[in-house]
């Protein structure tokens, strides 16, 4: 069912904080003090540029973890917590950057979709196309609390919500045509209103009148991506997705899940090269394999399991607290939050025996992402197997600890994957989609 992947594989790089790995902030020559410093932030832009990714993506959650003990304690006492609001830190890169995709997380479940259009809308013109916007539907109660609700919520509802939003969302980038500005001194015509359009959108969550005040972004939309792997997260991202973060320890899955996803593609009358697959990776890089994993072995010690677990109870929307550290995690039912996330794990405690106290530990590193520890052409090696057996891509790269590990990954492994061929060595387009070989899609008013 796969097609055969492109030649050249993309990069994103999932910037968080001061490191991927839960220790990240502790490790020798990081500076934790910086996760809201802009200096730093600049700094990885720049890095990730100069070593031609395509993208730099930022998460985002609403909230403190603190579904562990219903309490903040854990995660605010061991874990690097406060960060940076991504829409308003795109704005802030796209004007020290000129040709790297920008993406951050975005929820439709506690957003307006009119507000979110805008943004992104707006982003787009000021970096002249270079932004996307990973689509989630949030995780947990502790953001429905920070936004008037009590409960987050059902898992299939806030997707009936996250397809009506999106729906919203691309009519509004669409709702003025390309050519509807006039800019006709002599005449005094400014726009061409035949060619700006009402929605009267009116449906389950939104009424939304429409038309936006910003004109047609200009990549005709920002980059939509996705990272939800349930059935209901799957189908949506194959109706709706031009990328997919995926968490996919195990290179059989990887092609399973790729292949999965092709095949939903095509039932929605997409091809399946309208849609990359970009599973996460965080790359342990080392002078020998030896002080590789060296390295990832003193993180691992570095890991409070309590900070882990806080992690794991947010993902899972569940609190791990009532049960015993030195137990395996229990069999649940009805987990409310991240369903793909809580599989993986489950399926990683069983195989490998695992207390809750080492799973802490164990999750905290990559949160269930793969993890490479070896010298900079093993790295190059592995990548180069995942890409050319088509399992994906191209990769999500989730730096342990910043900025040293996106450093050594530019300096040391990109050359190696230009060298192969499997890498550009220079941007070839201006915007996100032509970096990633996307159409510019067609505006449904026209
Ligand atoms: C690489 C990656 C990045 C993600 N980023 C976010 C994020 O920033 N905010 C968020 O609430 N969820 C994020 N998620 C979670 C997904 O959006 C989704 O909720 C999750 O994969 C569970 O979906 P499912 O229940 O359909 O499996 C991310 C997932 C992955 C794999």
């Amino acid at each position: 069912m796969s097609t055969s992947p492109s030649k050249q594989m993309h990069l994103g790089a999932f910037l968080m904080s001061v490191g991927h790995h839960a220790a990240g902030w502790r490790f020798p020559g990081v500076d934790p003090a910086n996760t809201m410093n802009f200096a730093y932030y600049k700094k990885l832009a720049q890095t990730a540029e100069a070593g031609k990714f395509d993208l730099i993506f930022f998460a985002d959650r609403l909230a403190i973890s603190d579904r562990f003990d219903n309490r903040f304690d854990t995660t605010v006492r061991y874990l690097a917590q406060a960060r940076p609001e991504p829409i308003s830190l795109l704005g802030a890169l796209g004007a020290i950057t000129d040709k790297i995709g920008l993406a951050a997380t975005a929820s439709t479940t506690y957003n307006e979709p009119f507000f979110l259009a805008r943004a992104f809308a707006t982003l787009d013109h000021l970096t002249g196309g270079r932004i996307a916007w990973n689509i989630v539907t949030s995780t947990n109660d502790g953001e429905a609390l920070n936004f008037s609700k009590q409960e987050h919520l059902e898992h299939e509802t806030r997707y009936g919500r996250a397809h009506e939003f999106l729906d919203v969302v691309t009519k509004l980038w669409d709702s003025w045509e390309d050519d509807a500005l006039v800019l006709d001194k002599e005449n005094g015509i400014y726009a061409d209103p035949s060619k700006v359009h009402y929605l009267h959108h009116k449906g389950d969550w939104f009424g939304v009148r429409g038309p936006l005040n910003v004109t047609r972004p200009p990549q005709g939309h920002p980059v939509l991506i996705q990272a939800g792997s349930s059935d209901t997260g799957r189908d949506f991202a194959a109706q709706t997705a031009e990328v997919i973060f995926s968490s996919q320890p195990q290179i059989a899955a990887a092609r399973e899940f790729r292949n999965d996803i092709h095949a939903r593609v095509l039932k929605y009358g997409r091809t399946p090269d309208s849609i990359k697959i970009l599973p996460g990776v965080m790359p342990i890089i080392g002078a020998t394999q030896a002080e590789a994993e060296e390295k990832l072995r003193h993180l691992e010690d570095l890991v409070h399991p309590l900070g882990g677990l806080a992690l794991l109870s947010d993902s899972m929307n569940h609190d791990l607290s009532v049960y015993s550290l030195d137990e395996p995690l229990p069999e649940l039912e009805n987990i409310r939050g991240n369903q793909s996330r809580y599989k993986l794990v489950q399926e990683m405690s069983k195989r490998d025996n695992l207390t809750l106290r080492q799973l802490g530990k164990r999750f905290g590193g990559s949160r269930s992402h793969r993890v490479v520890a070896g010298t900079a052409e093993q790295i190059a090696d592995n990548f180069a197997e995942w890409f050319g057996s088509g399992a994906c891509d191209g990769f999500n790269l989730m730096p342990a600890y910043l900025p040293e590990s996106l450093t050594d990954f530019v300096e040391q492994v990109v050359p190696i994957l230009q060298e192969r061929g499997l890498f550009r060595r220079e941007y070839e387009g201006d915007t996100l989609r032509q970096h990633l070989g996307l159409a510019r899609p067609q505006n449904r008013f026209t």
